[in-house]
């Protein structure tokens, strides 16, 4: 397993039962779920769940997500969790999402992961292309995608109903031959 993948600032691995606590605290908070499918109701149930239904290999089965947790390397803090997606109608390609609890928020740690990641499912996934969905209105997930490379490829009005109201979702995309001429590929800690 190539778990945890490194940087100069985290561990990324899967996450575990230990996480769960710090896990739910985030996906509570108002601001962190605004515009994610969950809520403030979320609770250890469901996080005891989603670890529960986790695959063990190092990527998720055609269809399937896998839930990586973002970690201080030193002390094992959880700073959020980036999710990986294989897509089953496209092969190669998978979608991600990304999560940080508000106290991390704006330290470069969402664009550290995301490269990481990136870097690791072009190399040892071999992926061709990586995506990313979000709602038109999420500055913070705009800037980040385009910071780490990917491009805006398309956008579906209206396309979901969530919260009670009809959303607009952006979709993000970057093929393997587009990060590999990018300059800011994350060193491997
Ligand atoms: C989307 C989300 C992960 C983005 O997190 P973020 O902290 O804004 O993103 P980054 O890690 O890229 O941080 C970038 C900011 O940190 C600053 N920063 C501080 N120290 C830095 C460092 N050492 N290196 C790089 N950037 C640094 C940057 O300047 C940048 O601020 P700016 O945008 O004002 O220029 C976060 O907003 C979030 O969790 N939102 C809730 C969940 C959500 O909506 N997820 C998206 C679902 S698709």
């Amino acid at each position: 397993m190539p778990y945890p993948l490194r940087t100069p600032r985290l561990a990324i691995s899967p996450l575990t039962t230990g996480d769960i606590p710090a896990f739910v605290a985030y996906r509570q908070d108002a601001d962190v779920a605004r515009w994610q499918g969950w809520d403030s109701s979320y609770n250890e149930t469901d996080a005891d769940e989603l670890i529960a239904s986790q695959p063990t290999t190092e990527l998720p089965s055609s269809g399937g997500w896998l839930q990586l947790a973002i970690r201080d390397p030193e002390n094992g803090t959880l700073y959020g969790d980036i999710a990986i997606h294989a897509l089953d109608e496209f092969h190669d390609t998978f979608e991600i999402g990304v999560t940080l609890a508000r106290s991390n928020q704006n330290r470069g740690i969402a664009r550290e992961a995301v490269m990481r990641v990136l870097d690791h499912l072009f190399t040892s996934a071999n992926a061709h292309r990586v995506t990313a969905s979000c709602d038109t209105r999420n500055a913070p997930v705009t800037k980040l995608l385009t910071a780490v490379g990917m491009r805006k490829d398309s956008t579906e009005t209206e396309v979901e109903f969530s919260k009670g109201e009809w959303i607009t979702l952006d979709s993000y995309a970057i093929l393997k031959t587009e990060l590999l001429r990018s300059p800011d590929t994350v060193t491997q800690g």
